[in-house]
């Protein structure tokens, strides 16, 4: 049997009349640039999250250059080393200064201890960037609760998180949240796209003036910005997938805990953890393998046609393109360690329940020989 990490056809075949005809739709209007489908896109969004806001731009990556501009953010911005290379890219895109900190060993969400510690140490940060990585919320209460009390900005990198919730409510229904349509995420588009979720009526009319140049009106350019629309297709496409999105994530949580359940027991696996204030999104169901075996077993995976991903080889802070920031080996050791032990399996939400019993029987006979 052959297991993929993820198959997007699965997803698409069944709903493919009712995407086909909203692509047409657009097709018919030739309206490529905003118009309704993107309209309508952004108020369902809003309405899916719980916010005011959801302005719709061309990737995840932007979002988050984006927000960073319009918040007027130009000093240091501290998010996690253990991220997508998007989040820190983005805020020296948008010419403000990526910092890096540590994550909890457990969650693998940036450690509020360490957002204070920086904070105390360095009175340049001007904003924090939490990720809700692999669709686990970061600890929002007490970064808001550190954030306040220092002034600074936060803005949630959620682009692996759409349809999580944190204290009983949406991730995006509060703060400056920052989403991404890349296919594989937990509401993939037909190619990129991205959006950002705010309650604040000035922010929010700034990003959309951000996305179209700066200009406002059009032709006059108060600000320089960029040319980033959610593309009217991606919007039509988005549009019939959010019907679907929270059985998606149901399905994806259902996944998780038939792992939880299975693989619990076994001696040199770590499983992800969920705490009971927060619905888990499960964009990745994300394993940590001990004692240097985790190559050992994504190898061995394959050998039985099963696919995994290693999510994230390198954290930030050792990246060869932010050596100037003298960062070294060593520096934050839980990421460091994360670096070395995470391995993604398969979770998408149409994978079949003999498919994952076939996973599980390979990783069970796997620790058996070692
Ligand atoms: C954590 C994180 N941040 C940002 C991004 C950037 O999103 P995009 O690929 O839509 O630009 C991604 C996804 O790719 C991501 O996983």
């Amino acid at each position: 049997m052959n297991v993929p990490f993820f198959d997007l056809k699965r997803q698409y075949n069944p709903i493919k009349e009712e995407i086909d005809d909203s692509i047409r739709a657009v097709l018919n209007s030739q309206r490529f640039i905003m118009g309704d489908a993107v309209e309508n896109f952004e108020e369902n969004m809003a309405k899916y999250c719980g916010c005011k806001h959801a302005i719709g731009v061309a990737s995840g990556t932007d979002a988050l250059l984006l927000a960073v501009r319009a918040n007027e953010i130009t000093g240091e911005v501290l998010t996690s080393t253990f991220t997508f290379f998007a989040t820190a890219g983005a805020v020296y895109n948008a010419r403000a200064n990526p910092r890096f900190t540590d994550i909890e060993q457990e969650t693998f969400n940036i450690n509020p201890e360490k957002i204070r510690e920086n904070i105390e140490e360095n009175k340049y940060i001007d904003a924090v960037i939490p990720v809700h990585l692999f669709g686990k919320p970061a600890e929002m209460d007490e970064i808001t609760k550190i954030a306040d009390e220092n002034e600074i900005s936060v803005i949630e990198d959620a682009a692996q998180t759409l349809g999580a919730e944190y204290n009983g409510k949406k991730i995006g229904s509060t703060g400056t949240t920052c989403f991404s349509f890349f296919p594989s995420k937990n509401l993939g588009g037909f190619g990129d796209g991205g959006l950002i979720t705010t309650n604040d009526d000035e922010l929010a009319e700034k990003i959309r003036t951000l996305r179209v140049h700066g200009a406002k009106p059009k032709y006059y350019h108060h600000i320089i910005g960029y040319n980033s629309r959610l593309d009217a297709i991606q919007a039509a496409v988005l549009n019939v997938k959010l019907n679907y999105l929270d059985g998606w994530v149901q399905n994806r949580i259902e996944n998780a805990s038939i792992y939880n359940k299975a693989l619990k027991d076994i001696e040199g696996l770590e499983l992800p953890q969920t705490s009971g204030n927060e619905k888990h999104g499960f964009n990745q169901y994300t394993i940590r393998v001990k004692k240097g075996l985790r190559d050992n077993l994504k190898d061995f995976l394959q050998s039985k046609g099963i696919g995994s991903a290693v999510y994230y080889p390198l954290p930030l802070h050792l990246q060869p393109c932010f050596s100037a920031l003298n960062y070294k080996e060593g520096d934050f050791v839980s990421a460091e360690l994360a670096c070395k032990e995470v391995l993604s399996l398969p979770i998408f939400p149409e994978i079949e329940q003999d498919e994952i019993e076939y996973v599980i029987n390979a990783i069970l006979e796997f620790f058996k020989g070692n």
